[in-house]
């Protein structure tokens, strides 16, 4: 599928951008907040993206005169506005007027009004009346002179959204399933549902994969959590087409969320003109259970930490392998994570320019004023409850943007991610301490760690132009895929992860064993797994050194045909899979079936090697990253640190030309 045209007026720098919240303040501010909002060098102002009861405060009745001063005011002060559609707040109005809107927990309960995102995406009332309001907000400000571009609702799948376990999503779902499978036996056939009895006669027997008495079939959920993706995806474009016929030459984009699992990021993605997501690197790192031990998340409780923050960024840029916008970036402290501390001295400087290194065009800080009102009162903005700068407005204010040109990130190392085999790997973890994510983000860790630049992309996308190619979670497995594995191969090494190709595209495994079709490339099969609880370890040997394995461990069969003669490069040297191969290589691939951030470290910084790259181990906190012929040396540590001969201040960076 070919992409739209970036609607996007170039700029040669970095640009500067706040999310605004008109409707929260008194009109004789608003003047006032958009002139202060320029001196301080921003280009962009985002509004509206809550603001659905204000815009029609009954049924068909609009009020565009508070919304036509805010956008004249901002436009009077030279600055240009990103306009949302305000789905992601329908009124009290439409959710009484239409229940059948509503959406459903996992446990079965209607999620009520009262905060945000109260409806269900399959919800035919909900799309006509999300049609109708985009089409009333593009009719008015469409071709707005001071309208650059358009956000689409807010946040897809926030608060655990994105699926809806009962209502229009329940209704929905046998008829998705009937297109994708045609015939009843067929879908038997591939979720396999003569266990257990589970075969179904007819597409009206199938409802959504909750309120089970034990466990879930993988291969239902598989497929439930696709059409959730696709419900989502449609959602979107219907706004999409809309936004495009009314608003022509602006730019359409969606502001993504960390670490969101609920639909599949590539396909959402595709119709719009560049990807946006918001960063909040504290938060983040408190919030997320998955990854990063406790002394991590205190080491960097004031900054977040560089990899978990670098690692959404690549993902994104990689979704439509363009630049990208950060569209709510924290600037001071946030309120939802289970401790919320004040960002470092530095710290909204330092998430700036690594921003902009990997990729970002346009940083838009969340929010302008701190809320006085309501749910966030406890979250900063750049200027405080009583309107004075906070911390982070001199932070912005004393940046200079000439020193983040626009331009590519060329980066030599592929990392492949795919929300599917995301969904298969959390079903069955097998391994309570393992998940997807931290799987996916040791590997991006330590290729960092090594002062790589790092695209995150789809396993199916061209992989011509890397060298290195490492897959540390593709679980799912098709024979297309597989082929084309192969031919990347041809060109790079290439490193996979444990519990690769364990599942067809059904969900179900292999007939002839894992990893089914990809066992000529790793030159390998896989023999046994090993979950290992906390406390519990088996140690695996190489060549010049023995290593502590913990929450995984994996045993391969070489396969004595392989072509390039596989060999076990790491064995383990205990425990029920002792003597057995624990990493294989096979020409220029790699498998690696133990979880050790020592071993991955290693390993990596060996294939980096043969492929020519240079891999130099980092100082603690310290990263490099480079786009537009410079490279950003920053130093995330609370301390001073020396680098490459040079000091490096506690939580800074410098900008050097290669
Ligand atoms: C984001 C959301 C914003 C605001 C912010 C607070 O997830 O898009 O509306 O709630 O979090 O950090």
């Amino acid at each position: 599928m070919s992409l739209p045209s970036v609607n996007l007026p170039d700029a040669a720098h970095l640009q500067l951008a706040v999310c605004d919240y008109p409707e929260h303040v008194p009109q004789d501010r608003w003047k006032d907040y958009a002139r202060q909002q320029k001196a301080l060098g921003l280009s962009y102002v985002r509004i509206a993206e809550f603001a659905w009861a204000l815009m029609e405060p009954t049924e068909g009745q609009y009020e565009w005169a508070w919304l036509d001063q805010a956008i004249a005011d901002i436009a009077a002060a030279g600055l240009k506005v990103v306009l949302c559609t305000p789905t992601a707040t329908p009124p009290a109005w439409l959710t009484r007027t239409y229940p059948e809107t509503m959406p459903y927990d996992h446990e079965g309960r209607l999620r009520e009004f009262g905060s945000r995102r109260h409806y269900d995406f399959a919800s035919p009332v909900y799309r006509e009346h999300s049609r109708r309001i985009t089409r009333a907000m593009a009719e008015r400000y469409g071709a707005h002179p001071a309208v650059a571009g358009w956000q689409t609702d807010n946040e897809f799948g926030c608060h655990d959204t994105a699926r809806s376990w009962g209502g229009a999503s329940a209704a929905a779902f046998p008829g998705w399933l009937q297109a994708r499978y045609g015939d009843v036996q067929a879908l038997n056939e591939a979720w396999g549902n003569a266990f257990w009895s589970m075969d179904y006669q007819s597409w009206d027997q199938i409802r959504p994969p909750n309120l089970l008495i034990t466990d879930v079939n993988p291969s239902h959920l598989l497929d439930f959590y696709r059409f959730a993706s696709d419900t989502v995806k449609s959602f979107q474009e219907e706004q999409v087409a809309i936004l495009r016929e009314l608003s022509p030459g602006r730019f359409v984009t969606h502001n993504f969320m960390i670490f969101e699992s609920g639909f599949d990021h590539y396909e959402v993605a595709k119709g719009l003109d560049f990807v946006s997501w918001d960063n909040y690197p504290t938060g983040m790192l408190e919030h997320f259970s998955g990854w990063g031990s406790d002394d991590i998340k205190t080491r960097y409780a004031r900054t977040g930490h560089p990899d978990f923050i670098s690692f959404q960024h690549d993902l994104y840029r990689g979704l439509l392998h363009r630049p990208i916008w950060v569209m709510e970036q924290q600037c001071g402290q946030v309120n939802w994570a289970p401790y919320n501390p004040l960002p470092a001295d530095g710290a909204v400087q330092l998430w700036t320019a690594q921003a902009w290194a990997h990729g970002t065009d346009v940083v838009s800080y969340f929010r302008w004023r701190a809320a006085t009102m309501a749910q966030e009162v406890m979250h900063s903005g750049l200027l405080r409850h009583e309107e004075t700068p906070d911390r982070g407005f001199a932070e912005v204010q004393a940046l200079d943007l000439n020193q983040f040109p626009s331009g590519a990130v060329t980066a030599k190392v592929a990392l492949l991610h795919d929300y599917e085999s995301l969904w298969l790997y959390d079903v069955q973890k097998h391994a309570a301490s393992l998940s997807y994510w931290a799987q996916t983000v040791s590997y991006y860790a330590a290729l960092r760690g090594l002062g790589q630049d790092v695209d995150i992309v789809h396993p199916d996308s061209d992989l011509s132009g890397y060298a290195v190619i490492v897959a540390p979670a593709l679980t799912l497995m098709t024979p297309e895929r597989a082929a084309h594995l192969e031919e990347a191969a041809a060109h790079a090494r290439v490193v996979f992860g444990p519990r690769s190709a364990y599942r067809t595209v059904s969900g179900r495994t292999p007939e002839d064993g894992q990893p089914g079709v990809l066992a000529g490339l790793l030159g390998s099969k896989l023999l046994n797994f090993d979950s290992l609880r906390p406390g519990l370890s088996v140690r695996v040997e190489g060549p010049d050194h023995a290593v502590d394995v913990t929450t995984w461990a994996e045993s391969y069969r070489l396969n004595p045909a392989a072509r390039n003669g596989a060999e076990a490069v790491y064995s383990y040297s205990d425990g029920p899979q002792q003597g057995q191969a624990a990493v294989v290589r096979h020409g220029n691939v790699t498998v690696i079936g133990a979880h050790s951030e020592e071993l991955i470290r290693t390993v990596l910084a060996g294939e980096l090697k043969a492929a020519g790259l240079k891999a130099e181990l980092l100082p603690e906190g310290v990263r490099l990253s480079r786009r537009a012929g410079k490279t950003l040396v920053q130093n995330w540590n609370q301390a001073e640190v020396t680098y490459a001969g040079q000091k490096l201040a506690p939580v800074s960076f410098v900008v050097k030309n290669d």
